[in-house]
This record gives C-alpha cells, sequence and structure tokens, in this order.
C-alpha cells in the first residue's frame, strides 16, 4: 500500500455503502471516484468521509498507512456518468437495491467503459444473472457483497455470473485483498449466497425457538452475543466442529452426528413473520430497545464501537 498506486476505481452511489467502499479503497491507495444521480448527494459523501476519517485517525482507528488528510486526496465526486468512469479498472455499484435500477445502470455503465473494466455489484440479495441481465459482455462481471459496516467487518462474498472468467475473479480477490478485506469466493450464483443464508437459519431457528414459548428474546440474543458468537468470531461452525472432539470432525460427527441430525429432524417450517404472534415478539424486543430514532441510534453507534475494537482484536493477532 503506498501512494504512487494511482490506479483509479468509480464508486457508483454514495449512500451508507458506497460511501464505506469508497474509504476502504482509498485507505489501500486506491484513487476513488464517486458518483451519486441525486445531485449534491457525492459530494456530500465525501464532506460525511471527512469527518469520519478524521475521527478515526484520532482514534487510531484509521485503515492503511496513509493519513486521512493522503485518502481525503485521493477522492473525488461526479455528476457525470461518463466522466466519473474515466480512467477506471474497477467499478463498484452501491445504488438502491432495486432490480430495474441496477440493471439500468449497469447497461448504461457498460456503454460507456472499456471491456476490460470489471463490474461489480454491492447486492445483498439479487443474483449476478438477474444484475447484469442488460449488460451484453457479462464474463467482467462479478457480485462483490459487503457486510456492514464493511470498515470494521471485513468479509466480502465474491459470486461469479455463469459467464464471468476466472481472471476476474482473480483480480477482484487480489483487490478485495490488497485494500485490506477478506475475499471468499462462491462457486457459482445461489439464491442469498452464503453469508444471507447462514443468517437466515439462525434467524428462523431463533424466531421458532421465541414464538414457541421456549424462550424469551433477550435470552435467545445471549445465547448467540455469549455464546456461540464468542468462537464464530475467530473460528467458523467447521473448525469449531473439528476441534470440539479429540479427533476431529469425523470423530466430532461418530459421537454428535445422530444428535444434530435429530434435532435438526425437529426443526419447524419457515416463521410466518407477520402474524399476531410476531406482533408479540416486536413487542418483546422494544420492550428491550424502543424502536425510536434515539435509542437505535445509540445502540448502533455501541455496535460500531465494539466492532471497530473487535476488528483490532482480529487484526492483532
Ligand atoms: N446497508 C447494508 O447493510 C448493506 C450491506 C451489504 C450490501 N448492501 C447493498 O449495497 C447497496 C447500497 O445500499 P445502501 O445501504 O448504501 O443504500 P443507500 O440507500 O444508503 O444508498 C444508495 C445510494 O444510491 C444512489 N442512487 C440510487 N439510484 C442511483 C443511480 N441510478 N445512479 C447513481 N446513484 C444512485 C442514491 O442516491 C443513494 O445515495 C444495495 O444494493 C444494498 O443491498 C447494503
Ligand atoms: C458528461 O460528460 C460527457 C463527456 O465529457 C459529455 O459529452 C456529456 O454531455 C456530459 N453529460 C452531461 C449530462 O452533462
Ligand atoms: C485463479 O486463482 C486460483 C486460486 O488461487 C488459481 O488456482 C487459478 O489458477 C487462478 N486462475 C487464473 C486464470 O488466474
Amino acid at each position: 500500500m503506498n501512494t504512487s498506486d494511482s490506479k483509479a476505481i468509480t464508486v457508483i452511489g454514495s449512500g451508507l455503502i458506497g460511501r464505506s467502499w469508497a474509504m476502504v479503497f482509498a485507505s489501500g491507495g486506491y484513487t476513488v471516484r464517486i458518483y451519486d444521480n441525486q445531485p449534491g448527494m457525492a459530494a456530500k459523501a465525501i464532506a460525511e468521509i471527512r469527518k469520519q476519517l478524521q475521527e478515526l485517525e484520532e482514534a487510531g482507528m484509521l485503515r492503511g498507512t496513509l493519513t486521512a488528510a493522503q485518502q481525503l486526496a485521493l477522492m473525488s465526486s461526479h455528476e457525470n456518468l461518463s466522466q466519473v468512469l474515466e480512467g477506471a479498472f474497477f467499478v463498484q455499484e452501491c445504488v438502491f437495491e432495486q432490480l430495474e435500477v441496477k440493471q439500468a445502470i449497469f447497461q448504461d455503465i457498460a456503454g460507456l467503459v472499456g471491456k476490460d473494466v470489471i463490474l461489480s455489484s454491492s447486492t445483498s440479495c439479487l443474483v449476478p444473472s438477474s444484475v447484469f441481465s442488460k449488460v451484453a459482455d457479462k464474463s467482467r462481471c462479478i457480485v462483490s457483497h459487503p457486510v456492514n459496516p464493511p470498515y470494521y467487518v471485513k468479509l466480502v462474498e465474491l459470486v461469479p455470473h455463469p459467464e464471468t472468467t476466472e481472471t476476474v475473479m482473480n483480480t477482484t480477490y487480489a483487490l478485495m485483498t490488497k485494500v485490506g478485506q477478506v475475499p471468499v469466493r462462491l462457486k457459482k450464483e445461489f439464491d442469498g449466497f452464503a453469508l444471507n443464508r447462514v443468517q437466515a437459519a439462525i434467524i428462523a431457528e431463533s424466531w421458532r425457538l421465541v414464538q414457541d414459548g421456549v424462550i424469551s428474546v433477550r435470552d435467545i440474543d445471549l445465547v448467540m452475543s455469549e455464546g456461540l458468537g464468542m468462537r464464530y468470531a475467530f473460528i467458523g461452525p467447521m473448525e469449531t466442529m473439528h476441534l470440539n472432539a479429540p479427533e476431529g470432525l469425523e470423530d466430532y460427527m461418530k459421537r454428535y452426528g445422530e444428535g444434530i441430525t435429530r434435532v435438526l429432524n425437529s426443526f419447524g417450517p419457515v416463521p410466518d413473520f407477520f402474524s399476531e404472534q410476531a406482533k408479540s415478539i416486536t413487542k418483546e424486543m422494544c420492550e428491550l430497545i424502543p424502536a425510536d430514532q434515539q435509542h437505535l441510534s445509540a445502540r448502533k453507534e455501541r455496535r460500531d464501537q465494539l466492532l471497530m475494537r473487535l476488528a483490532k482484536l482480529k487484526d492483532d493477532h
């Protein structure tokens, strides 16, 4: 990571995720060109980023080897799509999560850049074959799905379109690694990718346990934050099993596989998240944390502070 790297990345859409990507790419020394179709929005994003970078620098939490001022100097805001794409080798799209909006912007972008430019989408829930359906050459298209907030939670799921070349996958993987993110490769597109499928499984069983009167909202959250989550910040479910039996994974399954199968077979159907019962789950949550801006903002602030410290701990070990 050094200042001599003048390669440019274009960020399309300057909301929460666009701003985070801009900070991540600039921390790796890349020139970052930011575009938003809402007038004044991209410039406002840079003002917001300036504030954040200064706070991070003061807290000693700035990523990369450049100062906040140097990182900020790498960023520019633009209101013209063809101009913002000039000189970019990589485009990270971060517009609204609406299929038609994404399809249209990629169609426009593809018409303005050379065929070697990598087109990458931040989509959380749309598969590449939908997002890129209006791009003629899909071999350079990919989904790079971040986790909020990407500055502290470094995982990026790379999801190829069926036509995406291995070179594009590898270049994106190398870029993400270079800027300090942690990429994982999906071998093919799959609804929900990996992270949201695992998350959905956790949500479903947590919901059912509360709904079936087995445990309270407060306590199921503690099961994760004080139990499973303690390990999962450092080792995944596969390694957890591998380490939890004297002779590793195969031994683990010999000991516990039958029990896991029995429990899995007792899982209920997909919960109805809009039922009368769901209302009482919401009520229970809101008694713990009222759903007004003041309480929610305070808890988000706490979450981000803790994630920042956890990210530092992970960096140090
Ligand atoms: N927020 C999250 O937790 C999260 C996590 C991972 C991925 N994502 C994905 O990232 C993307 C962006 O999410 P966000 O939370 O930053 O949304 P956001 O609403 O905060 O920001 C979207 C921005 O895109 C701009 N925009 C909309 N249409 C545009 C267009 N045609 N051209 C240029 N700019 C346009 C909007 O003006 C806005 O500034 C979504 O696809 C979302 O699914 C979000
Ligand atoms: C954007 O810039 C291009 C190239 O500089 C120019 O041809 C085009 O007219 C501009 N578009 C708008 C909407 O200003
Ligand atoms: C892509 O990376 C993988 C894993 O590192 C490697 O095996 C493969 O040869 C690479 N492919 C290309 C085309 O570079």
